[in-house]
């Protein structure tokens, strides 16, 4: 399993339990309903497309049957995955307002891109 794959699940995992944690709380009236749209990413961008990411680094390039030739991109990737998505999380939870929110959403954003473009590649290249 390549690095980039073994981060991702494991991030994966901790998003999950970060998110479920923020659930109770919310649900609990521990935290206020701000942190709603931080829970429903953290679970949607971090427990389910970084497993996503994880399984298909792995995956995709023995389905096509090809040596997956980007391992350190896609490292850099799930880097910039957690990062976007902390960001964004925190950005909403915490109120920190458009413009710094709007620097880590388009963190993920690129790091969604460069997901789209490597598996392309795989898939194409
Ligand atoms: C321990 C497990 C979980 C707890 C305690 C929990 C709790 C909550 C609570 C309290 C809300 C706010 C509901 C409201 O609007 O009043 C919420 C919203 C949401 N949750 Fe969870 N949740 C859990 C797991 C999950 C999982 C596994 C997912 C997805 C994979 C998820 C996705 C969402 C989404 C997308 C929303 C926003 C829904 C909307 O737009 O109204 N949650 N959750
Ligand atoms: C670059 C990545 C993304 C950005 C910048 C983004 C941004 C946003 C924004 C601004 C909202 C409105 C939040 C609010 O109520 O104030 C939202 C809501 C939502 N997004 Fe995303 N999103 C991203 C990726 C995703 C992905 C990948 C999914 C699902 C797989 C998703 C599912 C949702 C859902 C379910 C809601 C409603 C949640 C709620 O009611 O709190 N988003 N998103």
């Amino acid at each position: 399993m390549i690095p980039a794959s073994r981060l991702a699940l494991t991030s994966a995992l901790f998003w999950f339990l970060v998110a479920n944690l923020l659930g109770v709380l919310m649900g609990l009236g521990a935290l206020p309903l701000t942190w709603k749209p931080a829970h429903a990413h953290a679970q949607l961008l971090g427990f389910v497309s970084l497993m996503i990411y994880g399984v298909a680094y792995h995956a995709l390039p023995r389905f096509r049957g090809v040596v997956f030739r980007r391992p350190g991109l896609a490292l850099f990737q799930v880097g910039l995955a957690n990062l976007g998505l902390l960001g964004m999380a925190l950005g909403w939870g915490l109120a920190w307002g458009p413009t710094l929110w709007g620097v880590f959403a388009g963190v993920s954003a690129v790091a969604g891109l460069l997901f789209a473009l490597l598996m392309l590649e795989v898939l194409w290249g």
